[in-house]
């Protein structure tokens, strides 16, 4: 595996492959990234001549709306770089940030109309315009045949969806499975910041979401059953719950009778930490 941090570098590790499979992270590498990037190395090794497996690490300023949650994002390169290779990752991409923002933070921006403005984009302003702007960089640098990103963050994958649509990027997306700890919390760099008394309550979402879509799969009233989460959600632990909502998947506007691709997606504030997850209703 190559180590590299500047375009040049990176264009150069590349070569010339016929195929190349795109992890972007922000580093602080868990089971998820890991799923991502064995997904990669095995779409990589199925082709004839074999792809290449890039991964980027890079903690993106200009998704963070608040300088506390950049600043006390986790690190840990060196760890990083071995987990990355020992999950079959090729070129392991590092930038600093003026690598990346050469023209500064104040350059231009992507924004994606419509699904990026609710939900997330209502309670962290900027955020989506951030990550559609860095994910569009990363892909004009890395010019991959398909990414890969993880469910967990399902607003985000229809963000970028609609991205890649709207502006032609020549790539395909590949939506991955959540990775879940045993009791069900998805994984996520932020959990390294639980306490552990926390820690044991935080697992409440993920059930309160699949309770919400079974309710919602058997046919009780959609807005009921979100307030009804939301106090149940109060009532585990959790201090504030920022949105519990039942979702068109593709549109994430609120809908009224579930269909397949309809999901429930849940942000709440346990022990000082803001968690996102979702699932899928079973109609
Ligand atoms: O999901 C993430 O880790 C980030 O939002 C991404 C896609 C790497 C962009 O910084």
């Amino acid at each position: 595996m190559k180590v590299v941090r500047t375009a040049v570098e990176l264009s150069d590790a590349i070569g010339r492959n016929e195929s190349v499979h795109f992890v972007p992270t922000m580093g602080y590498l868990h089971d998820g990234h890991l799923s991502l990037i064995r997904a990669a190395a095995r779409d990589a090794n199925a082709g004839r001549p074999k792809g290449v497996v890039v991964v980027s690490s890079f903690v993106n300023p200009t998704q963070f709306n608040d300088p506390r949650d950049l600043k006390a994002y986790p690190r840990d390169e060196p760890r990083d770089i071995e987990l990355a290779r020992s999950a079959h990752c090729d070129v392991f991409f590092a930038p600093d940030v003026d690598t990346i923002y050469r023209e500064g933070l104040s350059g231009t921006r992507v924004h994606v109309p419509g699904v990026s403005e609710r939900w997330e984009g209502e309670f962290r302003p900027g955020h989506f315009d951030g990550v559609a702007t860095v994910v569009a960089k990363l892909f004009h640098l890395v010019v991959p045949t398909v990414a890969y990103f993880g469910e967990k963050d399902w607003q985000q994958c229809r963000v970028i969806a609609k991205m890649v649509d709207d502006l032609d990027f020549p790539l395909s997306l590949k939506f991955c499975e959540t990775v879940r700890e045993p009791d069900g919390l998805a994984m996520s760099s932020r959990n390294a910041r639980f306490r552990p008394e926390v820690r044991a309550k935080a697992p409440a979402l993920y059930e309160t979401l699949r309770e919400g879509a079974r309710a919602a799969a058997a046919g009780g009233d959609l807005r009921t059953i979100e307030r009804g989460a939301e106090h149940a959600l109060r009532v585990a632990g959790f201090e504030k719950v920022d949105y519990f909502a039942i979702v068109d998947e593709r549109t994430l506007e609120r809908t009224d009778s579930p269909t397949a691709g309809t999901r429930v997606i849940a942000a709440a504030w346990i022990g000082g930490v803001r968690l996102i997850d979702n699932v899928e209703v079973p109609v």
